[in-house]
């Protein structure tokens, strides 16, 4: 077996993607391939996926839950274009590729933007803290954890603004009050399921109340949540397996268990980082992702050897993301600690050699 640090899609536990290969063959006598979205079989699996979203986020009353299509990429636009008010102005905290791709969005969907803050002067490596939210804008718009850079917000910007959050590579993995938010919106690919399905979790308040010129029937929320994920058709498989996953949170703790699994895994690594000396963190202390760890080698020198190391013991998906360089080791809900321990030990054996 290999150790899966890839930042997404990314590591599902075993039992989900065994579970997952015999539905290939055999959802109630027909594939889950080939099973029609209409089917009551299929409705049922929906309703249920649906439903423990809620159950694992605690969603409150007075909030709607979707799967739709497009990615985070196409929340970006999703969220401009339902959450836009008279204003025509939404606040973003800018911390990296990610954050920044969401505000191009907010601006070609018609919005003006102002850059409430920004990590870029110094290469998204912290998450900016002092910053003023001004009134006049429609939302407040903030990505929980930078997937590339490995920053994680610990606290929701406080703001009487709808907050509005891409919570891609964080949902699932700590507690989150969702009645902080308005709009939530993340690609599955990391915590919750295969690529395809993109999930919504939206305020029902806010539903309905857009300014926006031109809405496609697809991208209004309000309509996808009227027809129950179903307007078209959607991401069957995705859907299927993100429920599986979502059973298997359920059934191991939940979201509480889960993030102390996960708060484990990112002690045991940071720790090493911090005491060998062959090792540094790449990002802020106070702002270290508990999903992606970023690291560098203080011997560049050395990478060739490290390399080698590493992928000997069975890891893949280390190298940091083209933009930033060093290592990221993604640590999502599914990957087991042994796995990190096999990290440590590398790093560990890396620095003896020194
Ligand atoms: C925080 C965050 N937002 C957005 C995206 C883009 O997601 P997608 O590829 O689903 O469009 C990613 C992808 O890794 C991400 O990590």
């Amino acid at each position: 077996m290999k150790h899966n640090f890839g930042a997404g899609p990314c590591i599902l536990p075993q039992e989900v993607f065994k579970e997952a290969a015999a539905a290939v063959l055999d959802f109630n006598g027909l594939s889950i391939l080939e099973v029609s979205h209409r089917h009551k079989d299929f409705v049922a699996v929906m309703d249920e996926a649906l439903d423990l979203v809620k159950q694992a986020l605690n969603v409150p009353k007075g909030y709607s839950v979707a799967f739709l299509q497009g990615g985070a990429t196409l929340g970006f636009t999703i969220a401009a274009l339902n959450m836009q008010r008279e204003h025509q102005r939404a606040g973003y905290i800018n911390t990296g590729t990610w954050a920044t791709g969401a505000i191009k969005e907010a601006q070609k969907m018609g919005l003006a933007v102002d850059v409430l803050a920004s990590s870029e002067d110094q290469n998204f490596s912290y998450i900016p803290k002092d910053y003023v939210v001004p009134a006049g804008l429609d939302y407040l718009h903030f990505t929980s954890n930078n997937t590339i850079f490995g920053t994680q917000f610990k606290d929701v910007p406080k703001t009487t603004l709808p907050l509005v959050c891409d919570m891609s590579s964080d949902i699932f993995s700590k507690t989150i009050n969702v009645s902080d938010f308005d709009f939530i919106y993340a690609g599955a690919q990391k915590n919750l399921g295969p690529a395809g399905a993109t999930l919504y979790i939206v305020k029902d308040d806010a539903l309905g109340k857009s300014t926006a010129k031109f809405m496609p029937t697809y991208l209004d929320l309000k309509q996808q949540i009227d027809k129950e994920s179903m307007l078209n058709t959607p991401p069957v498989f995705s859907v299927y397996v993100a429920m599986l996953n979502l059973r298997h949170l359920l059934a191991n703790g939940g979201v509480p268990e889960q993030q102390k699994r996960n708060e484990a895994k990112a002690n045991l690594l940071y720790s090493e980082i911090d005491n060998n000396p062959s090792f540094k963190g790449a990002v802020s202390t106070e702002d270290r992702s508990h999903m992606n760890a970023t690291f560098l080698l203080t011997n560049e020198e050395r990478s060739a050897e490290f390399d080698t190391m590493w992928k000997d013991a069975g890891i893949v998906g280390l190298p940091g993301h083209r933009s930033v360089g060093g290592y990221r080791a993604s640590m999502y809900n599914s990957l087991p600690i042994e796995s990190v321990q096999v990290l440590v030990d590398v790093m560990k054996e890396f620095n003896r050699k020194a």
